[in-house]
């Protein structure tokens, strides 16, 4: 029997010991040994929960448990959450996460303190909810040079996003209903403003190089600029908007970003949609291929959760193999990335553009205020230069390249 201890009975808590309940004999068959809920830790007591009796307000009870081998972090936040698992693994115990906060800031560390005391820091629910991801870029593309990841890897503001284009939706409302479905974090901020998706993007461009992306090296930016106006040019160009995490091995450097693009009809993410992720992997060998599932929500999460238990359950007194070496890869600076820029100005600044920008194509959607303009390839650092130059814009969308 495998003793598992839960850390947060919250959305994610919760939906960990429900996929272990409902599909207890399925799971138990796969991990060769019966899964058994031994204690819940929480601040709260669940009076009433058929749980209730497991709810303990002590790490340490479960610290000093030794037929407890297996916990599931599922808090979120750094702190108490990385004590709780550096404790936890420094006691030989593994920790299967959902903790996309923790893994992007303390994962070389704990999967190095894993190692060294044979078990296992596993964190395949932190990125994409229930797709499973971390686990093909561990396994399945070994045989690749991986030199692209792009992915909506935010429930979330894809969930609005997807709203406004299909609905034209308000942005508030839409928020308001993705935190009452349990998808949005606690404070939305995290979501809308990129910071969510930018620590997922670092988790899976660690594991595209083997070493670590710094988050804090990630270029974010959210989503609350984008307006309806920006959607109905959007239809007028056959394309959406998407709030897209990036990163790119090139011969120029390593680059990385979460940002709004345009993306266009014929991109295999512009039909990914609502709470849906999807991540875009692109190897050398194999080519594209693309992973896709449901990308937040309480169950998607936990089934992910619970697939590395059964990992754990597996691998007792083992390390699963897992490259990422606490050696920091160098991130290039946004201003030398290039690309196609979408831009809205005023309707008076049409002249100073057009000589600005020399080739571009212009956008008409009939809002006579503005001029709206596709530029052509044009790097970051000399498409702020002009930008200043015409006196600011209205707002500027990057286009995805095809
Ligand atoms: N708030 C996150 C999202 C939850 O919307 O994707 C899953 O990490």
């Amino acid at each position: 029997m495998i003793q598992v201890a839960v850390l947060g009975y919250g959305t994610v808590g919760s939906g960990v010991v429900e996929v272990i309940e409902t599909n207890k004999s399925a799971i138990n068959k796969r991990a060769g040994a019966e899964l058994h809920i031994k204690y819940i830790l929480d601040l709260r007591d669940f009076p009433g929960d058929p749980y209730e009796d497991k709810v303990v307000h002590d790490f340490d009870i479960i610290l000093n448990d030794p037929e407890v081998s297996v916990i599931c972090e599922t808090m979120g936040g750094i702190h108490p959450a990385y004590d709780f698992s550096k404790k936890a693994l420094l006691a030989g115990k593994s920790v299967c996460t959902s903790n996309k906060e923790l893994v992007a800031s303390h994962g070389p560390e704990l999967i190095q303190t894993a190692r060294e005391n044979h078990c296992n820091y596993l964190f395949e629910a932190s990125v994409g909810g229930g797709i499973p991801i971390i686990r093909p870029l561990n396994y399945s593309l070994t045989a690749e040079k991986i030199d692209s990841i792009t992915g909506i890897l935010n429930g979330t503001t894809n969930y609005i996003l997807t709203k406004m284009d299909k609905e034209g939706a308000g942005f508030e409302e839409v928020l308001r209903e993705a935190q009452e479905k349990g998808y949005a974090e606690r404070n939305p901020e995290a979501d809308v403003e990129g910071y969510d998706a930018c620590r997922k993007i670092a988790i899976l461009s660690s594991l595209m190089c083997g070493k670590n992306v710094k988050y804090e090296e990630i270029y974010t930016e959210g989503i609350t600029k984008i307006t309806a106006a920006d959607f109905k040019y959007a239809k007028q160009m056959n394309k959406s908007i998407k709030l897209l995490a990036m990163s790119r091995d090139t011969d120029r450097g390593f680059f990385a970003m979460v940002a709004p693009f345009m993306i266009s009809r014929e991109h295999p993410l512009y039909s990914v949609n609502g709470v849906f992720n999807a991540v875009y992997v692109h190897g050398n060998m194999l080519g594209d291929s693309m992973y896709y599932g449901r990308g937040a929500g309480k169950l998607p999460t936990a089934s992910a959760v619970v697939s590395d238990v059964v990992d754990c359950a597996r691998h007792l007194g083992k390390t699963v193999m897992c490259f990422w070496e606490n050696e920091d890869v160098q991130v290039k600076g946004i201003e030398e990335d290039n690309g196609k820029f979408f831009v809205r100005v005023k309707a008076d600044r049409r002249e100073q553009a057009m000589a600005a920008f020399g080739s571009l194509a212009e956008i008409n959607v009939g809002i006579a205020e503005e001029f709206a303009f596709m530029t052509q390839v044009i790097t970051e650092k000399e498409f702020n230069a002009k930008i200043d130059e015409i006196g600011g814009c209205i707002n500027r969308i990057r286009i995805l390249s095809a």
